[in-house]
């Protein structure tokens, strides 16, 4: 009986050799932490289903940024969840809207030591918990909610945002943002698109973080992609490059590894992923129970992303992730 010439476990047999040829590496230069920052609260509130994660008062926010430019973490992206809500979402734009507050204050207090990312939608700032401006049948329309969208994305740049987020699927809404940026001599501001984002049960917490309950029941498939596609994300990305999108995301990721592997192939841009609120609630869940071991699972997951081939990855994970791979 031969043996084959080369043995892959040569290649196992200690941490060095599997250092030399590991393929993928995960560094705290791949995350960005999503920080959710709450108008009129005193103090911080807990998340119940996402451990670890609060609404930040705006002075909190600032310590908690603080504490990623030390760790050496890029970027962060905000979420706003303002005091008053209505049908069109307009705080928004509003230039003292929570996010705007907390995009100055973080420019001011950290310079660009740190990459601050403004998602861009109107369902937190909606009192019907959509994407968008809902008509009388009570769908959303795509057309009329370009507008919202170019009014956020201008508020956001003038607050200091380098790079804005369309998060709301909807048509022509990278198009829409960047005519309106350049429109405001935005022009150095960039688009990271949610060009693949799906209908997911795995946003759940999210909702609960941002306060968000969909009127009547209702969902974002309208709107959102069917989780049983993966060639039209592919379509999605190439129509938000055209329109002008300088960074593209998948979201989900862990149940979209696929997608992120195509994209990747086809993009030479880069790629982020979104490991979502469901996925760090199960992860958090099952090493509460005893049932995972949550640190190690958390840097295989996230190293998963990175091998299916994103650039970055947008986690909940990366401050205490960060603070692993600096230890
Ligand atoms: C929409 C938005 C959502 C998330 C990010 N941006 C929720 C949704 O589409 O319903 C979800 C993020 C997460 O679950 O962590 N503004």
């Amino acid at each position: 009986m031969s043996f084959p010439q080369r043995r892959p476990r040569r290649l196992r047999a200690t941490p060095a050799m599997r250092r030399l040829v590991a393929e993928t590496q995960l560094s705290v230069s791949d995350l960005i932490a999503p920080l959710f920052v709450r108008e009129g609260i005193a103090a911080p509130e807990p998340i119940a289903s996402l451990p670890g994660v609060v609404q930040h008062t705006v002075p909190s926010l600032l310590d908690e940024v603080k504490r990623l430019v030390d760790l050496g973490v890029p970027g962060v992206i905000l979420f706003g969840i303002p005091l008053v809500k209505d049908a069109v979402g307009s705080e928004a734009w509003n230039p003292d809207g929570i996010v705007q507050v907390a995009l100055t204050e973080c420019r001011q207090a950290f310079g660009d030591d740190i990459v601050l990312i403004a998602d861009l939608c109107v369902d937190e700032y909606t009192d019907h918990g959509h994407c968008g401006i809902v008509d009388e049948a009570g769908r959303v329309d795509n057309d009329a909610t370009l507008d919202l969208y170019a009014n956020a994305a201008v508020a956001q740049a003038r607050a200091g945002a380098d790079i804005v987020a369309p998060s709301g699927m909807m048509d022509g809404q990278v198009l829409a943002i960047r005519d309106a940026l350049d429109e405001e001599d935005f022009t150095d501001t960039s688009i990271l698109a949610y060009s693949a984002k799906y209908a997911s049960a795995l946003y759940g917490p999210f909702r609960e973080a941002v306060d968000v309950t969909i009127a009547d029941g209702g969902d974002r498939r309208g709107y959102q992609q069917d989780w049983r596609n993966g060639r039209e994300a592919l379509t999605e990305i190439r129509l938000d490059l055209g329109e002008g999108a300088d960074m593209v995301m998948v979201k989900p990721a862990l149940a979209y590894l696929d997608v992120i592997a195509r994209a990747r192939v086809e993009v030479d841009v880069p790629l982020a992923a979104y490991h979502v609120s469901g996925e760090y609630a199960m992860l958090k869940a099952a090493a509460a129970n005893g049932w995972i071991d949550g640190d190690a699972a958390a840097l295989e997951l996230l190293g998963s992303i990175k091998r299916a081939g994103a650039d970055f990855i947008l986690t909940y994970l990366a401050a205490e992730v960060a603070e692993k791979l600096n230890g």
